[in-house]
């Protein structure tokens, strides 16, 4: 991408957090989005005095988008202005179907901005979709350097849109003045060298290898009652007492994510996938489980 296509933030938070003051005015507006999903999106919204979260659940067992209730939420709901699409999707792991996110993009056309967050994306084989900015200006796709870069603290990330006068727009209007840190961006400019490139591509090699051996860990328990196929670097698992182990774990020093009274991941935990030897710390505490 040029750099007129970047809107530079802190973190792909902060871009949500823009997006939101953009587009969503409060007492009116509101977000489309398909929970179980990554859960700023409605937080942000909701921190808009008013607005409004339409929510079209995502299908199980597979988490795919249910197309046909998003384009009727779209035709009925004219005061939906950002539609948020995540794939891979947190907290289940999974990629969204192209397809069916061109189906949601071409839907939105003239109606509302749809944002693909593609925090992910680098764990996976897919595509990003910046190949189809120049198709769709109502498209803008969030990347960041906290996942796959292993540089969380960092905060920093990006909104990317095909369309430079929007992109203007974000950074006069959306963003703080001086948002960006001297020595996050100067951190950012190294981690792009090829020789980084090189370093962060073995570690996510690294990772993906110790999530399979945490997937074949997970599922021989005798504990566990589904683990997910995950493009992302967590795995979100179905435990018959999915709390009881977060709070065994919790106890030994060990925090996992309990998403086990969320709508469409009961009895789910997920876990982040570390080091090997945090893994195997993990993998000691369900045998004792
Ligand atoms: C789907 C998704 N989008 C965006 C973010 C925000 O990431 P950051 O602000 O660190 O770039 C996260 C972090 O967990 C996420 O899971």
């Amino acid at each position: 991408m040029k750099p007129e296509n970047l809107s530079i933030s802190r973190g792909a938070d902060e871009a949500i957090v823009v997006l939101t003051r953009l587009f969503v005015e409060p007492h009116k507006d509101a977000i489309l989005i398909t929970p179980p999903t990554f859960g700023m999106y409605k937080v942000d919204a909701l921190a808009m005095p008013a607005a409004n979260v339409v929510e079209v659940p995502l299908l199980k067992p597979s988490y795919q988008l249910d197309v046909p209730g998003m384009v009727t939420a779209l035709e009925n709901n004219t005061n939906i202005k950002l539609v948020y699409l995540t794939s891979p999707n947190n907290p289940t792991g999974n990629l969204l179907d192209e397809a069916d996110i061109l189906a949601i993009i071409e839907a939105a056309e003239g109606k509302a901005m749809v944002v693909v967050d593609e925090t992910y994306i680098e764990f996976t084989n897919r595509a990003s979709l910046t190949t189809r900015l120049q198709d769709f200006p109502h498209l803008i796709i969030l990347r960041t350097l906290s996942k796959s870069f292993s540089l969380a603290g960092l905060r920093m990330g990006c909104a990317i849109s095909g369309d430079a006068d929007f992109v203007a727009l974000m950074r006069a209007k959306g963003l703080d003045a001086y948002p960006l840190p001297v020595a996050s961006v100067q951190a950012a400019l190294k981690v792009c060298e090829p020789g980084m490139q090189k370093l962060a591509a073995e570690n996510r090699r690294k990772l993906l290898d110790e999530r399979a051996r945490m997937e074949a860990v997970f599922k021989a328990s005798p504990t566990v009652v589904n683990v997910y196929p995950s493009d992302a670097n967590f795995l979100l698992i179905e435990m018959k007492n999915a709390k009881g182990f977060c709070d065994h774990c919790g106890a030994n020093g060990v925090i996992l994510r309990d998403f086990s009274t969320y709508p469409g991941t009961e009895n789910c935990v997920r876990i982040s996938i570390g080091t090997p030897a945090e893994n195997g710390k993990l993998a000691a505490l369900l045998q004792k489980f």
